[in-house]
């Protein structure tokens, strides 16, 4: 459930809420609307830790909070996934909500209750599922975000779009979108969590068409940690690499599109396929030795390609060299 909120609005729920959690740097931008109790966690990926868990946990036993309480998250996609962790461990889940702030979380991570932090160098891989009672949308955060927060939830959109063909042939022509028109991107990104709602709706537990969603990630994450590219931005790469790999299966009118779609946000970079399989091998969706992607073939459309790692490999590197000539 969506509940859309003027800053005024959401400061007054905030002032009556009993325990908010959000990052230092949105508490600086924001500082008017939260109460003096706020919990206040690390920038981004610092806040994905069981550290800042384990202090989420104490804060929630501190203040006596129990199930009839709420906790709210607000913050990026960073700040959710740990809240919404520590939230479904606590007395065995405890209701949040979350309130998105940037552009990727509003398209994409507060929707569907995925909840994660990081783990040994590795991304997203101690979590759980566990959905928000609701989120409360503000469309004002996104006037403080920069161009690459902005584009980071673009990618996610463009994403999102090759999943369902109606939405793809509106992301495709609505160029406002690639001029970063916050009212369009706002739209945009709505749309995009009505469409990811309906998926995971049929699949919570991400077990069969819910692994849609996660077009453009198997390399999309290997290159965010790698190369420390922005989420979103990782996955668009992710996706024309994914690709450009396997162009053979893919329609070509699609594949030709959906290369301008993605390079009007960000090219394929030069990479190293020595680097990046090490991330791939470390893939939490690998299964028997296999590298396991979704590839997207046509709008609305994908694939399952599982493959050896040693041929994954040779043509990623293959890939790498056609960069480089
Ligand atoms: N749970 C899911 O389904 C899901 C889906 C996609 C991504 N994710 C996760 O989301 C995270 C990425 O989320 P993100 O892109 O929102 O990044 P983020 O949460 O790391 O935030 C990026 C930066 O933006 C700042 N910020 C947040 N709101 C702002 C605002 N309104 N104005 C200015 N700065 C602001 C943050 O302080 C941070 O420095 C990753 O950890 C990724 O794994 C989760």
């Amino acid at each position: 459930m969506t509940d859309y909120k003027s800053m005024e609005e959401l400061k007054e729920f905030l002032h009556d809420s009993a325990l908010v959690i959000t990052g230092k740097k949105i508490y600086g931008l924001y500082k008017d609307i939260f109460p003096e109790n706020t919990l206040i966690l690390p920038v981004g990926e610092n806040a994905k830790t069981l550290t800042v868990v384990k202090k989420i946990l104490e804060e929630m036993h501190t203040r006596g909070l129990n199930v009839s309480d709420t906790v709210v998250a607000v913050g990026g996609g960073a700040i959710g996934d740990t809240v919404g962790f520590a939230a479904s461990i606590y007395h065995r889940g405890m209701p949040w909500i979350n309130v998105p702030t940037t552009l990727l979380s509003l398209c994409d991570s507060s929707v569907g209750g995925k909840t994660s932090v990081n783990f040994m160098g590795c991304k997203n891989v101690i979590g759980s599922f566990w959905n928000p009672t609701k989120r409360i949308v503000c469309k004002k955060f996104l006037n403080t975000l920069s161009k690459k927060q902005l584009a980071s939830g673009l990618g996610e959109i463009i994403k999102t779009s090759f999943l369902n063909a109606d939405f793809y042939g509106y992301v495709k022509n609505t160029y406002k979108l690639y001029e970063y028109d916050k009212q369009a991107l706002f739209a945009a990104a709505i749309e995009a969590s009505r469409i990811k709602a309906k998926i995971v709706a049929k699949d919570f537990r991400c077990e069969s068409i819910r692994n849609n969603l996660n077009i453009g990630h198997t390399i999309g994450h290997a290159l965010e940690a790698a190369y420390k590219y922005e989420h979103g931005i990782a996955v668009c790469m992710g996706i024309q690499i994914a690709m450009e790999m396997f162009k053979d299966s893919i329609e070509r009118g699609f594949l030709e599109e959906a290369r301008v779609m993605c390079r009007r946000l960000a090219k394929i970079p030069n990479f190293s396929a020595d680097k990046l399989i090490t991330f791939l091998r470390a893939d939490k969706k690998n299964r028997n030795g296999d590298i396991v992607l979704l590839l997207p073939v046509r709008p609305g459309d994908t694939i399952p390609v599982n493959l050896k790692e040693e041929k994954f490999y040779a043509l990623l590197q293959k890939l790498e060299e056609e960069l480089k000539a």
